[in-house]
């Protein structure tokens, strides 16, 4: 079975709340399930398949009209939020049929973040959201990327984000230091919330930072606790944490937590936000006038762009089948194997006609 699948039954972000403004409707596709996203007068998320029941044509692409309903553009049936049909303009004096409906998907607004369950609807209450406290703290500053649309499997990106082995020769030249490849690795498993999660945890003592890291977050030498953990299939969070020798866990620590959201499109394509969280009265080190969170957040469109081309290449072979190819697994490539295993572990549960 192939790990480079979309999951179903998890939680995927569709947006940042503040993406959603009241009666502004916006078409989604997770997982291969098309969805409408809207946010109601009462300021709740409603999201319903995108599909009309009349002839598919995207409800996204219709209105809200006064009275909360949606307006489907193309021969004007009405849905109320429940995806009931309410209104056929071209038959009023015909009973509604029952099944003039479309899909409801589960969805949970928290800490800022817009999350979606595209699978089975009985399972969506087994697992919830990670929390990401940070992005809606009055203590935290907090700047996301938007979408971003890579066309690769989103397991690839996982997979790039617990390995930073590959900072040399990839970012080469921007974050690029090899040195981050002799730091020894711990691992960390479990589970939070029905979400398996897998870590890495990093540390080093009197270690001289790279430009770039005294530039974000001022010291020259300092000890440092660097995590990756992909919380669900949903969200990958990393930890940064420096602080003089002698002094982490002081109020001296700096650092960031970064957010990174991935959500499969189909098997081959996904939506990519990054969001970068710094303490609000952190200032950079390299340019005092701008916020630790601001210098990060200018310097990262030129890091992911590296990332998302070596995506791009290796979904490119990704497509090639298999045969006489023997993929080799390298020490500090631990923690995205056990990646993969959880993947397979989700779509081995649900699709167990495909795992025999
Ligand atoms: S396709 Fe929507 S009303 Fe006909
Ligand atoms: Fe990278």
């Amino acid at each position: 079975m192939s790990p480079y699948q979309s999951i179903r039954n998890c939680w995927y972000v569709i947006g940042f709340s503040h993406e959603f403004e009241t009666h502004n409707l916006t078409g989604h596709q997770v997982a291969g399930k098309a969805m409408v996203a809207w946010r109601n007068q009462e300021g709740n998320m409603v999201v319903l398949d995108n599909r009309c029941a009349h002839k598919r044509f995207p409800l996204s692409e219709g209105r809200l009209m006064d009275d909360g309903t949606l307006e489907c553009a193309y021969h004007g049936l009405r849905y109320n939020c429940e995806g009931q049909c309410v209104l056929i303009p071209s038959q009023p004096d015909v009973d509604i049929p029952k099944h003039a409906q479309v899909q409801t998907f589960p969805v949970i607004e928290q800490d800022g973040i817009v999350w979606v369950w595209p699978g089975n609807i009985e399972k969506s209450t087994e697992r919830k959201p990670p929390r990401t406290e940070e992005v809606n703290s009055d203590e935290w500053e907090s700047i996301d990327s938007g979408p971003m649309h890579v066309p690769a499997n989103y397991l690839l990106l996982i997979e790039n984000l617990l390995d930073i082995t590959h900072f040399y020769p990839l970012h080469d030249g921007n974050i690029g230091d090899v040195e981050n490849s002799y730091i020894p690795i711990q691992y960390e498993e479990g589970e939070v919330d029905g979400n398996k999660y897998i870590k890495t945890v990093r540390e080093v003592e009197n270690y001289t930072q790279p430009p770039f890291l005294a530039d974000w977050f001022c010291y020259d030498l300092v000890d440092r606790n660097h995590t990756h953990c992909m919380m669900s299939p949903g969200l990958t969070r990393v930890v940064m944490r420096v602080a003089p020798p002698g002094k982490l866990g002081s109020d001296d620590d700096r650092g960031y937590v970064l957010l990174h959201t991935h959500t499969p499109i189909d098997d081959r394509n996904h939506i990519w936000r990054w969001c970068v969280n710094c303490r609000k009265d952190h200032m950079s080190g390299g340019n005092p006038n701008m916020s630790a969170a601001q210098r990060v957040a200018s310097m990262f469109p030129g890091v992911v762009d590296e990332d998302r081309w070596a995506l791009e290449k290796q979904q490119e072979m990704v497509d090639i089948p298999d045969e006489g190819y023997n993929e080799l697994f390298l020490k500090p490539d631990k923690a995205l194997r056990r990646a993969r295993q959880i993947f397979l572990g989700m779509l081995r549960e649900e699709q167990p006609q495909a795992a025999k």
